[in-house]
């Protein structure tokens, strides 16, 4: 049965409610989809705590479905238009949405323009805020399946906002681990020594990309190396699997910067080529491995789609690793956002 299927003959009532989602950073990369929404491999990532959109959504009876948009009190249309189309998607299973107006209104607590993609912390709020509404309308109250929805929302919503529905380390699409899916994420458990892990983001530049992930997944469809990226990043996906349950940070820091690399790569090869990594992009990942041989500090680096390093390490090393980013690594970057594990999204 479909997760939506209880909810077809809702009533359309007036309901508000606001939650706050953070966003994730991925250590095994989504990167090429085989199907609507539908990843190509699985992926694993680390929920932030710092970087979160909150929304606050209000559901009230309409004529059509009507979308307005508000992201720090500023409406925006073409945001608007994107939940709009989304929403229509859903209408087949959820034929009350065609008689809603929902007005948003988000805002997001790090800098707008500071090249940190908000899709998984802004989607994953409004996924939450509809799954609310649905829960709320039929009575439903387990917890459990809540969240599951939620994810599997999110995930029709942006992929990667599917794992930002839970705290910690998250994985998301079919693999060997039990009750692995496509559909929606689970949270994964690992070893004590992991379990505290920091991101450091390095904001190299807060350009606006010119290549959406929507459009780079895209380009996966023709790609020379698509079967062989899939095929890696399966392997990599075990592979983190069990070095965060063995607690060997250098293991899954190496395999960490082989998925960002990677993931660049295939964007630098694709067909139509980009590039998204910058001069100091590249100054500072070879600072960054100056100083692990120097050091022998667990400090490890990834990219998202973008031209900023996050850099990753256990709690424990907190003090030496950012003494060394203010000494050493402020000349290439616009601003450091310092964040950590999180515990996941709230209801406001
Ligand atoms: C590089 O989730 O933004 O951040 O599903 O098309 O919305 P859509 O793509 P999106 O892609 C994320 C790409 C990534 C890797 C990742 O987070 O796994």
């Amino acid at each position: 049965m479909s997760l939506l299927e209880p909810f077809r003959d809702l009533p359309v009532k007036t309901f508000e409610t606001t939650w706050r989602s953070p966003a994730n950073i991925a250590f095994v990369k989504y990167w090429g989809k085989k199907g609507h929404q539908i990843p190509a491999n699985p992926s694993l990532s680390l929920t932030l705590k710092e970087c979160v959109t909150q929304t606050k959504t209000t559901f009230t009876p309409s004529e059509n479905l009507e979308v307005e948009l508000f992201l720090g009190g500023d409406r925006k249309d073409a945001f608007g238009v994107k939940i709009k189309n989304y929403l229509h998607s859903l209408e087949a299973e959820l034929p009350f949405i065609k008689n809603l107006h929902v007005k948003i209104d988000t805002s997001n607590t790090f800098p707008h323009g500071a090249g940190i993609a908000s899709s998984a912390s802004g989607l994953s709020a409004f996924a939450l805020c509809f799954t609310d509404y649905l829960h709320a309308q039929s009575g439903q109250t387990d917890e459990s399946l809540f969240f599951k929805r939620a994810s599997f929302l999110s995930r029709l919503a942006s992929g990667s906002a599917c794992r930002s529905v839970y705290g910690g380390f998250v994985t998301w699409g079919e693999s060997e681990l039990a009750d692995s899916t496509d559909e929606y994420a689970h949270p994964f458990e690992v070893h004590p020594e992991l379990k505290y892990l920091r991101d450091s983001v390095l904001v190299i530049s807060a350009e606006e990309k010119n290549v959406s992930s929507r459009a780079g997944h895209d380009r996966m469809k023709e790609h020379a190396f698509a079967q062989a990226r899939f095929v890696q990043a399966k392997q990599n996906f075990t592979d983190t699997v069990v070095a965060l349950k063995m607690g060997d940070m250098d293991r899954v820091g190496e395999i960490l910067e082989n998925e960002a690399l990677s993931l660049h790569a295939m964007m630098m090869t694709s067909p139509e080529s980009f590039t998204l990594l910058r001069p100091n992009t590249l100054a500072a990942i070879e600072m960054v491995r100056t100083f692990r041989r120097e050091t022998n500090l667990p400090l490890y680096f990834t990219l998202d789609a973008g031209p900023n390093l996050h850099l990753i390490y256990p709690e424990v090393f907190r003090s030496k690793i950012q003494t060394f980013i203010q000494h050493e690594l402020t000349p290439f970057v616009v601003r450091v956002i310092d964040d950590e594990r999180g515990e996941g999204p709230v209801k406001c």
